[in-house]
Parts: C-alpha cells; structure tokens; sequence
C-alpha cells in the first residue's frame, strides 16, 4: 500500500489542463493501485491525478458501487440538472452546493488500455464531473455556492 500526499488548493498543479497519457504501461498502473490506496485511505469517492501532483488525465472514482478507473476520460453524455453538496480532498474541511448534471456517459481506457463506458446518475454521475473537472484545472468551490467550512 502506497498513500501519496493529497496536493492542496494554492498549488499550481491543481489549476493546469492535465495531459493525456500517450501510453498506458507499468508507471500508469502504479499511479491508480496507489491513487486508489490514497482514496480509500482518506475516505474519499474520487480523486484525480493532478490531486496527488501528478498532472495526467486519470481519474477514479467508488462512490461505493465499486472502483471505476478511468484514463483519458471524456464526458460524452449530459442529462439534466442535479444540486447537491460537496467537498475535495484538496479543499479540506469546506462543502458547498454545486449544480451539474444528473446523468451522465463517461468514456475512456481502462488499465488494460480498452475502451470502456459508463454511465452514471445521482452522486456518481457528480463523482465523474468533479472528477473530470480537477483535469481540466478546475475546482468544486469555482462553481459552489453557499460555501460553508465545516
Ligand atoms: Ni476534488
């Protein structure tokens, strides 16, 4: 088990475009058995790459429906509008009411490199956007309101 230290708001890494990974080989499978120790260890339903410094687009999320790993992610599919409470790891101790879409189609690479789909509503389809959005540079408190520190 590997727990990597969880990057806070303030760092740069957390505001970049994180870059495609090229290549899925043994580095990559490290960073998610290890992302996903460091996930579970802080009680976490998602982290994303740039979180534990690493500015990659990989992503997983169990929001206790199981782990989905997810390389180069695109959200393919939104359905209507959901509002509801979150928080980061990377934004310790703050929540906040974001607005996203109640369904989503996520698509990307698995571990093995395939193409894989899945669509997800209520808290996982939340997951996958906050997810997908660290990758893009942005964070939950960008789009909260009524943000409160808990
Ligand atoms: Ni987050």
């Amino acid at each position: 088990m590997a727990v990597y230290k969880i990057i806070e708001i303030g760092e740069p890494v957390l505001r970049e475009k994180a870059r495609p990974v090229p290549k899925i080989n043994s580095n990559i499978i490290k960073l998610l058995d290890n992302m996903a120790d460091t996930m579970y260890n802080a009680r976490g339903v998602g982290l994303a790459a740039p979180q534990v410094g690493v500015s990659k687009r990989v992503i997983i999320v169990d929001t206790g429906e199981g782990l989905y790993e997810l390389i180069n992610p695109e959200i393919v599919r939104k359905e209507g509008l959901d509002t509801d409470t979150e928080g980061c790891l990377s934004v310790p101790g703050v929540s906040g009411e974001v607005q996203r879409a109640a369904r989503v189609v996520i698509k990307g690479l698995n571990r093995e490199g395939k193409e894989v789909c899945y669509e997800g509503e209520g808290m996982l389809a939340r997951a996958f956007q906050h997810e997908f959005d660290h990758l893009e540079g942005i964070l939950f408190v960008d789009k909260a309101q009524n943000l409160t520190r808990n």
